[in-house]
């Protein structure tokens, strides 16, 4: 009976936990095969203009774009060997991770114009933008959000998903000074 419930009980805890965090989760991928478009698809004739606020400009002047390229050095294999892998860090899926997507790269959520050099990109941020790229869906913020936009109104806890101390070369994060460094938003009319 006892050692019943030793085994019977860690289930129980295991589902209520998976219950509790799916329920927990935004929304996304709500039909599930929104795919990533890389970012000139993203940014298309839009979100390069004065009128728009420049963010094409602004994000490739960050550091952000330069991510995975960080990667392609011997600081970063160095990085990686001391961490006991055994590949070059941009073929590490767990420096990969925080460097481009913020999560693994998955060959079937990427469509052909998808490019990971491009780092810390738009859809890193915004979600996959397949669905919501069009400009009829683009105009209408809930539409957008329906078809894979990810809006942030806790945009420091979205920060330290990859600014925190699982960065081997974590040196803490202050949001307001980060948030002014990368912000684009678009201006008001
Ligand atoms: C998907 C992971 C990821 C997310 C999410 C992310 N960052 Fe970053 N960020 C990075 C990586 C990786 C670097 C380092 C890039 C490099 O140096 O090559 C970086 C670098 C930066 C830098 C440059 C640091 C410097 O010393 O100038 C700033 C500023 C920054 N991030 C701000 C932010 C802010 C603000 C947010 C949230 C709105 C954010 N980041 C979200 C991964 C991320
Ligand atoms: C490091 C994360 C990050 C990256 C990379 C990033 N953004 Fe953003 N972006 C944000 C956050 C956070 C906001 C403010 C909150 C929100 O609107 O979700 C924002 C706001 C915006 C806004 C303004 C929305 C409004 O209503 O004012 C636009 C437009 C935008 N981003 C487009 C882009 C484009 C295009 C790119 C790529 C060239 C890009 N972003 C790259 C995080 C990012
Ligand atoms: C949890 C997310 C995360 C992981 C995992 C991660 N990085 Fe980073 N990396 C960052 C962020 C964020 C930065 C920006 C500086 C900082 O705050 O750490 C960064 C910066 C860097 C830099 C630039 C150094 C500097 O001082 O700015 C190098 C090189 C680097 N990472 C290599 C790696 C390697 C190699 C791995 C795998 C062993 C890795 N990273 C794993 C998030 C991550």
């Amino acid at each position: 009976m006892r050692k019943k419930i030793y085994f019977v009980l860690p289930v129980i805890v295991f589902i209520g936990i998976m219950f509790l965090t799916a329920s927990h989760n935004p929304p996304l991928n709500i039909s599930g095969d929104f795919k990533y478009v890389g970012v000139s698809t993203c940014v298309g004739a839009c979100h390069k203009t004065d009128a728009q606020g420049k963010q094409l400009d602004i994000w490739k002047a960050s550091k952000h774009a330069q991510a995975f390229t960080t990667l392609q050095s011997a600081d970063a294999d160095k990085i990686a060997a001391d961490k006991g892998f055994t590949t070059p860090a941009a073929e590490t899926p767990a420096c990969v991770k925080c460097h481009v997507l913020g999560k693994d790269i998955v060959e079937s959520e990427l469509e052909s114009t998808f490019d990971k050099t491009e780092g810390v990109q738009c859809e890193s941020c915004h979600g996959p933008g397949s669905d919501y790229k069009k400009l009829s869906v683009m105009k209408d913020k809930q539409k957008s959000i329906e078809n894979g936009l990810v809006v942030h109104t806790e945009k420091e806890a979205f920060c330290t998903q990859c600014h925190n101390s699982d960065s081997p070369t974590f040196k803490g994060f202050n949001y307001d000074e980060m948030w002014d460094k990368i912000k684009h938003p678009k201006p008001v009319e």
